[in-house]
């Protein structure tokens, strides 16, 4: 049985995640979601809330799991012992990022793999930033994040629509 992880601070899940968490439950026997409790940014949602909304979005998946961390990476994937990361990319704009964060992981569990997915043409404009951009100025957000996050998120900017 191969599982892979797959992190992030999910403040909140987009369309574009859960587009990637589909096709890495495809590939992998058991995905992971891993929410980051310790994210440099401060986040708009709880770690709960964060949670709760992967929860309610993935539960179509039954080979999908979702729990949170804190700290290290390496150490958590360590401790269940899964060597796969998965990381979604979607432009050149990504890589080098994600280049710094698989080398970095890699030097600290070298054991550990991260596999790539590049994201659906349709989602490589979409990010959690960009959505709560939106949802704040009362826009559109109901195809870029699954409809318990739109609501969730109208609620947090006390919009009405
Ligand atoms: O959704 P994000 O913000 O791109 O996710 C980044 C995340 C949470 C996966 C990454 O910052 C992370 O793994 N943080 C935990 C701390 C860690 O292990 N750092 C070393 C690798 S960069």
């Amino acid at each position: 049985m191969i599982r892979a992880v797959y992190p992030g601070s999910f403040d909140p899940v987009t369309n574009g995640h859960i587009d990637i968490i589909q096709r890495g439950a495809k590939i992998y026997d058991e995905v992971i979601v891993l929410v980051a409790e310790n994210i440099s940014k401060i986040p708009l949602f709880t770690l709960e809330e964060r949670l709760s909304m992967l929860r309610e979005s993935l539960q179509h998946i039954p080979n999908v799991k979702v729990d949170s961390f804190k700290g290290l990476l390496v150490d958590y994937i360590k401790k269940i012992d899964v060597r796969i990361i998965i990381r979604g990319l979607r432009a050149v704009s990504d890589f080098e990022y994600e280049f710094q964060q698989a080398l970095t992981n890699k030097k600290l569990y070298p054991e550990s793999e991260t596999v790539f997915l590049i994201s659906d043409i349709k989602y490589t404009f979409l990010s959690s930033s960009m959505v709560k951009e939106i949802a704040k100025f009362g826009g559109c957000v109901e195809d870029l994040v699954p409809e318990c996050v739109a609501k969730k998120l109208y609620e947090k900017f006390n919009v009405k629509r």
